[in-house]
């Protein structure tokens, strides 16, 4: 069960969690007519009145940018100014996750994204692990992703979630932990809610933005992080097969972090994962403030004045 913080942003004001209710007849619900964000927020373990966000302006700046292809307007500036209201209202002393949403609220029928009114709002939950740090067994779904011609992919869009759900599901029912998603033309995408990597020779391989996948902020953070520690990398179509061949496998989200995969369908993958551990231990470092050379990836709020 989740633990949910006490306050949301709701109506443009935080309330409490439990008054924050939507009408049964919410266009958004009905037809998946929403854009959300996922960000992480921790206490600073050195100082417990800060609040550290990982990449809030690219997180701000996606969430605008799938508002717009809802044809909705919401401004960068509006989703930080919210995030600090909300951050300040709820005071959080664990590691929280933020799902910030936009969506149709107009009540009643037609799908559409004009004459319609938008909200915004955000929730937080206490988030630990999403996934076992110790690694993970997918299977390949029978589902493919979706295609950036019937769906913008460059947005988290709700309802293309109904695929990752699918994806999920099938996997957990079938005895896997995550499921990994081919696009329509057969090459690897990712998983449900997470980017996919493979190291093959010391190389580091992720499928490249014309794959169909969710241009991750995560993957974006440890291609530059990679390239900074001098680690070879490669953004390109990726094969099923590379993943029963590769020496490491790895996915990357923010609810996920850097999670390895032990095995894939059939195939135990090797347990020594060097190239992950020295991106997964770098960008831990950076999330809680104790990388200088990354402090502006780190957005600093104080809740205690
Ligand atoms: C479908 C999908 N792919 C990839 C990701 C990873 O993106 P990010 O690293 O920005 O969290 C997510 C999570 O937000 C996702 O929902």
């Amino acid at each position: 069960m989740h633990q949910f913080l006490p306050y949301a942003w709701f109506g443009g004001k935080c309330v409490p969690f439990a008054e924050a209710t939507l009408s049964v007849a919410t266009h958004a619900l009905h037809y998946g007519t929403g854009a959300f964000g996922g960000m992480r927020a921790l206490p600073n373990p050195a100082d417990g009145g800060e609040i550290l966000l990982f990449r809030a302006d690219r997180h701000a700046r996606r969430l605008s940018q799938s508002a717009r292809l809802l044809l909705a307007e919401l401004q960068e500036s509006t989703i930080h100014e919210a995030i600090g209201h909300f951050l300040r209202a709820n005071k959080p002393t664990c590691p929280i996750y933020l799902r910030p949403f936009v969506y149709t609220s107009d009540l009643g029928i037609a799908p559409r994204l004009h004459n319609i009114q938008t909200d915004f709002l955000i929730y937080g939950i206490e988030m630990g692990d999403y996934l076992s740090p110790d690694g993970v067994s997918c299977r390949i779904s029978s589902w493919c992703r979706q295609e950036d011609r019937s769906l913008p992919l460059r947005g988290k869009i709700s309802g293309a979630y109904i695929t990752s759900s699918l994806a999920k599901t099938e996997a957990v029912q079938s005895g896997f932990d995550e499921a990994i998603l081919l696009n329509s033309r057969g090459k690897v995408s990712e998983a449900s809610g997470m980017n996919l990597f493979i190291v093959r020779d010391g190389v580091l391989i992720t499928p490249g933005v014309d794959q169909d996948i969710l241009e991750g902020i995560t993957r974006d953070s440890i291609l530059e992080l990679a390239r900074a520690m001098d680690i070879p990398t490669l953004e390109r179509a990726v094969d099923k097969t590379e993943l029963s061949v590769a020496d490491e496998v790895f996915l990357s989200g923010t609810a996920a972090r850097v999670t390895p995969v032990r095995r894939i369908e059939s195939v135990t993958l090797p347990a020594a994962r060097p190239v992950m551990e020295r991106l997964r231990d770098r960008l831990t470092a950076i999330t809680e403030g104790r990388d200088s050379d990354y402090e502006h990836w780190v957005t600093r709020i104080r809740i205690d004045d």
